[in-house]
């Protein structure tokens, strides 16, 4: 997730393009940089970090021009540095290209780029092959900018936006869209494009949404829409009447409940770029081979709250489908229990910040005693990642809200992928097994989105149960991860006090507080589980409890013996807490909203915990 700003008017470019990527940073904060058509040359400026660091680069020295496109950028292909940030141009300088997305096959057209057409590449990105591709065609088409990008484009696979200009198109910015957000923004006299509304909401009202397959030419008279055929479309236009920070969020109420819905095209995106054409799963970032697996004894997992919680589903997933002895541990434990390491153990941090110092300094002790360091994370060059031998990144995009919902999923999806990763290379699985297992994955953003169609029921349980002053979820095998993680969020924004335990404990003493109404959660996914929690139920129901039953659709017996049920997706149990986890997360969120909390930012708690 990055975003991009493009402006063409009388106006100067370069101050309107940066307070619009400010705007923007919520999508990406590694880098970001402008290009502007200044007098007959592309003038190139680009800071690693915030974009206060680009301000100050060109502090008395801002590019002059009314023409330009700028970036903020969320890193994926190479690390934050000032090199790898946008906009890219080709080796000439004859075009400039800010993109947000991914091009699955930049390798290949790369290779093909050098081997063939001679270019040198100076980056890590995907983005400088664009630039490239751009450039060759503009110099093969008589410098026709919008030919140039078509033809560039009709060779790209993957998921972007991108947006252009050129040194001898003198005010004039091309846009495209492909599964990646793009908006056009009309003023008078001045034309914008951008990746999200709050961007040009400074200047104007009046919007063009752009679909996919759809590019956008962009003068200061005028803006033009053609559809994958080169036909002009005509658009109405949107009129945005959001204040600037509901647009901020997507016209969501709050990040955490965007965050929410971010989750199938986090997922989607995770999970696709992890699989190739035959549906086999190809790893990025991890380099471990079959004779390095076999040569490890023992895995730890080592993270903190939701990201332990993520942790616990990959020790079932590791043990299940590679059978490889997993230990799990919350980071600010395993330092203090002098854990057997060595250099036949495999250490796996997960975080999403990549700065939790627990997380840090548990990772740092296994490194040096001699473990292979792996990691799972979301923040591209953050401390966890640059301290690991191998990183796979959860491609959740920014989490603003301080309870972790898009990064949890993600983290289970690469989790997932690890599992079969090791299972495949140990030769531990059976291919029937794999396949089903991969299929499922596949099919798991849509059933996201089938349970987020059902919101209004959770919204209707919260409003029911939101004056609780205790709950308790519980479930057997992966429902009780997933139970902790739904009570998790639950205290942390509503700070009702909420408990989670695995069902077959309860009898030892927790049964002990149940009485008349008390408020269960009973987690009930896993098919070959189902009898035995479904006598939990009944247990905890005998003691007047008031159970809320969260099973998948086809159990519907479930409901003699709970007074609500709530049904996700039929999927196979493996990968059910990709489901089960998204009602949780909404009645956390609506339960908070009905009690007037700060959702987003929740009392005593930091989205990234840098201290002990
Ligand atoms: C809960 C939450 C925290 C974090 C934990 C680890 O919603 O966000 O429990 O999961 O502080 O943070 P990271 O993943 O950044 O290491």
């Amino acid at each position: 997730m990055c975003g991009i700003v493009g402006y063409v008017g009388y106006n100067q470019a370069t101050g309107i393009i940066i307070e619009g990527l400010k705007k923007l940073e919520y999508r990406g904060y590694d880098s970001s940089g402008v290009a502007v058509l200044s007098n007959g040359k592309i003038d190139v400026r680009k800071r690693k970090g915030v974009i206060k660091n680009l301000e100050e680069l060109i502090k008395g020295d801002v590019p002059v021009g009314t023409c330009g496109i700028g970036h903020t950028r969320w890193a994926t292909h190479g690390t934050p540095s000032d090199l790898n940030s946008h906009p890219h141009t080709d080796e000439d300088l004859t075009v400039a290209v800010v993109h947000n997305g991914i091009v699955e096959n930049y390798v290949e057209l790369r290779d093909d780029l050098i081997k063939n057409r001679g270019v040198q590449f100076k980056t890590e990105t995907d983005t400088e092959v664009i630039a490239n591709l751009v450039a060759l065609n503009y110099a093969e088409n008589g410098s026709d900018l919008e030919q140039a990008v078509r033809s560039a484009i009709s060779i790209m696979r993957g998921a972007y936006a991108i947006g252009v200009i050129a040194k001898d198109t003198p005010d004039k910015l091309v846009a495209y869209r492909k599964d990646a957000p793009l908006i056009a923004g009309k003023g008078d006299g001045e034309n914008f494009i951008a990746s999200d509304i709050p961007a040009l909401l400074q200047h104007t009202q009046d919007m063009y949404m752009i679909e996919n397959n759809e590019m956008v030419v962009c003068t200061a008279d005028g803006i033009k829409i053609f559809d994958s055929n080169g036909a002009e479309v005509d658009r109405e236009i949107t009129e945005i009447t959001w204040s600037l920070e509901d647009a901020e969020k997507g016209g969501y109420e709050h990040f955490m409940l965007k965050e929410i819905y971010d989750q199938p095209a986090a997922v989607r995106e995770t999970l696709s770029q992890r699989l190739d054409v035959n549906g086999k799963v190809k790893l990025d970032g991890i380099t471990l081979t079959k004779e390095e697996l076999d040569s490890y004894n023992k895995i730890y997992i080592v993270a903190c709250g939701t990201a332990y919680h993520a942790g616990l589903v990959g020790k079932y997933a590791i043990e299940k489908m590679a059978r490889i002895p997993v230990e799990i541990d919350v980071a600010s434990e395993f330092r203090y229990r002098e854990p057997i390491i060595d250099d036949k153990t495999l250490f796996i941090a997960i975080s999403q910040s990549g700065e939790t110092l627990d997380t840090l300094k548990s990772l740092r002790l296994a490194k040096s005693k001699g473990a292979r360091v792996l990691s799972i994370v979301n923040v591209v060059g953050s401390s966890v990642a640059r301290d690991s031998h191998d990183v796979l990144y959860t491609w959740a995009g920014p989490e603003i809200a301080v309870a972790s919902t898009k990064a949890y999923t993600t983290q289970l999806i690469c989790m997932y992928l690890i599992a079969l990763y090791f299972a495949d290379l140990k030769g531990e699985i059976d291919s029937e097994y794999y396949n089903h297992i991969i299929e499922e994955l596949q099919a798991i953003p849509d059933k996201i989105e089938k349970v987020l169609e059902c919101t209004s029921t959770i919204e209707s349980l919260a409003d029911k149960f939101y004056d609780r002053e205790r709950v308790f979820f519980i479930g057997r095998g992966l429902d009780s991860d997933v139970s902790y993680e739904g009570s998790l969020k639950l205290k942390e924004i509503s700070y009702i006090n909420s408990f989670a335990i695995g069902a077959g404990e309860l009898k030892h003493g927790t049964i002990a507080l149940m009485e008349e109404d008390t408020l269960v959660i009973a987690l009930a996914t896993q098919d070959f589980l189902f009898e035995k929690m479904y006598s939990n139920i009944v247990e905890v129901n005998a003691r007047g409890a008031h159970v809320v039953s969260l099973t998948k659709v086809g159990r519907e017996e479930i409901s003699q013996e709970s007074s609500e049920a709530i049904y996700v997706p039929k999927c196979a149990d493996e990968i059910s807490p990709l489901l089960s986890i998204v009602p949780l997360q909404l009645f956390a969120y609506y339960v908070a909203r009905k009690r007037g909390e700060d959702i987003d930012k929740p009392r005593n708690l930091a989205k990234s915990v840098t201290v002990e």
